[in-house]
């Protein structure tokens, strides 16, 4: 395997571009049908030349499954499906020795109903300790027959399941904001902080370089748990509430107690920049997943509007700002980029499939956005398949789908198994390569007959294709010095045409007015993310990136 030099240096997070792993999704390894860690081990030589500095992976951890591991019946162990602590380690040691950094996915809102302790509280019955450590109420109401409060889960029914006392008794509610296989824990109890302490050390103690957190913004709720009403975020009693911060004080403290650097990323899907912002100050977390720039619609006005609050807010606090495009919650942007903009946003964007779409467009501008995303100030998170184009799977035969989502929404979401699909590393017909020749399982998701041209080995080797194109911007990346962390120059530009410089030598022009846009005079081209017009023109859907004294 060849050896990247390892970014070093206390700062390293700062640019990075980081890969994430879905595990169960991107390699097979024994043949079951699920990925696995033998899979993600053989395959670090196609991260290490894709040219990424770091992966996240998400949850690994034993658990029943019911939301494919963020539902965690044990934080300090491996589930057997995807592998043992000892392939952990090897795979630690391995991505280290290959230069890329490693984060692992923690969740700490939600335990598994199958946690020892969700399984003790309920043994223990009303007025135990062993329910203190979740959110056990009484119901309201004549017989406590109603949830105690008007919350909702994310899949839209009450946010309060009833239980069975050990008397078998109709008795308390406990909370949980997903599904209710996923009780919420109660972060004021110090018996839970201490543990999730104790889990991010066991983790770090390992050489984890850092965790990705889910629903970070959600695991202080305000206190006494009144009614929502139809309250919005900031200042719903659930979400995105000021004393979530100090648990990341506390945890900012753990990570730097370790020589090398130990690093967070918030998931927090907030309502401004400037609450995300919050979340980054400089004794808090490193950086947060930007999502503003994930849901702006492909229209230069709202994308630069995104990248320009996501500056300022970030710049305030000290911290570098991320851009993502895709990721295992979101519709694959290629397919959202296949629809006419229709200006709304949406958490996942799931609302756009189902219009007509245009796949070809989908991949030019996938390729812009790439390039744009790329050149930006700071770091960068790449979902797999996207180097490779892939769409969303819109027609899973419904049979397959997985996400509880589907179940819980009474079969009216389809929910996110379309963007979790096996990627496909070879021609000859499913399974692509995911799994080993004679696998015991098909992939367990079904792959698309019409990914044949969008394997791995496909792609490699070809100039024209998404996945060269992902390649040559991450190498070009690494080489130049404008690029990463840093700041931006917006360059003039016609309408619908963004174009930003960055010191030194370096410009970026992504067209998305719909009619060709000149470049800035006095540059070179770099790299293009599509054919530019004989005057060097840039094309609709088109970004390049250029070199040269930038003027403007
Ligand atoms: C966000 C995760 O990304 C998603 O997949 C999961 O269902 C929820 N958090 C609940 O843990």
């Amino acid at each position: 395997m060849t050896t990247l030099d390892r970014p070093e240096g206390a700062t390293w997070w700062r640019g990075a571009v980081v890969y994430q792993v879905y595990l169960r999704s991107f390699a097979d390894g024994d043949g079951d049908g699920l990925g696995d860690l033998a899979g993600l081990r053989a395959r670090l030589p196609y991260l290490v030349a894709l040219g990424v500095d770091a992966v996240w992976i998400n949850p690994w951890y034993p658990s029943p499954m019911v939301d494919a591991g963020y539902d965690v019946s044990d934080y300090r162990s491996v589930d057997p499906r995807y592998g043992t602590l000892a392939e952990a380690e090897a795979l630690l040691a391995e991505a280290h020795a290959a230069g890329l950094r490693v984060l692992l996915d923690i969740v700490p809102n939600h335990t598994s109903d199958q946690h020892p302790w969700f399984r003790a509280a309920l043994a223990a019955g009303p007025g135990s300790p062993e329910r203190e450590r979740y959110l056990f109420r009484p119901g309201r109401g004549p017989g406590g027959d109603e949830p105690p409060n008007d919350w909702t889960n994310v899949a839209g029914g009450a946010a309060w399941t009833r239980v069975t006392e050990p008397d078998g008794r109709p008795g308390e509610w406990y909370l949980h904001l997903f599904m209710p296989e996923q009780p919420d824990v109660d972060w004021t109890h110090p018996e839970v902080r201490a543990d999730f302490a104790k889990t991010l050390g066991f983790w770090f103690d390992r050489g984890v370089d850092g965790f990705r957190i889910d629903v970070a913004h959600s695991l202080a709720k305000q206190e006494g748990l009144p009614d929502a009403g139809h309250g919005a975020t900031p200042g719903h009693p659930a979400w995105d509430r000021d004393e979530v911060h100090d648990i990341y004080r506390e945890w900012r403290a753990v990570a730097d107690a370790y020589p090398e650097p130990r690093i967070f990323v918030a998931e927090a899907w907030v309502d401004r920049p400037e609450r995300l912002a919050r979340y980054v100050r400089p004794d808090e977390l490193h950086t947060a997943f930007n999502f503003f720039f994930l849901t702006s619609p492909w229209r230069a006005p709202s994308l630069r509007q995104a990248i320009d609050e996501t500056l300022v807010e970030h710049a305030a606090v000290g911290a570098p700002p991320t851009w993502v495009l895709s990721n295992h919650d979101t519709a694959r942007h290629r397919s959202r980029y296949a629809r006419e903009p229709g200006g709304e946003r949406g958490v996942n964007l799931r609302h756009l499939l189902g219009r007509p779409a245009d796949l070809a467009r989908g991949a030019r501008r996938a390729r812009a956005a790439a390039l744009l995303m790329l050149a930006l100030p700071g770091g960068a998170y790449l979902y797999q398949g996207e180097e490779l184009g892939l769409p969303e799977v819109e027609d899973l035969p419904v049979e397959v789908l997985d996400d509880p989502v589907w179940r819980r929404s009474g079969h009216t979401d389809r929910g996110r198994d379309g963007c979790r699909v096996p990627i496909p590393w070879a021609p000859g017909g499913p399974p692509y390569g995911f799994s080993p020749p004679a696998a015991a399982a098909p992939p367990w998701l079904p792959q698309p007959p019409a990914w044949e041209d969008l394997a791995v080995a496909v792609q490699d080797g070809d100039p024209a294709s998404m996945l060269e194109l992902y390649r040559a911007a991450l190498r070009l990346r690494r080489a130049h010095p404008a690029l990463g962390d840093g700041t931006l120059r917006w360059l003039e530009a016609p309408d619908g045409v963004l174009a930003f410089a960055r010191d030194p030598g370096f410009a970026c022009v992504v067209n998305v007015s719909g009619r060709p846009a000149p470049p800035p005079t006095g540059t070179d081209v770099l790299l293009a993310s599509g054919p530019l017009g004989p005057d060097g023109a840039v094309p609709e859907d088109t970004a390049v990136w250029l070199g040269g004294q930038v003027g403007g």
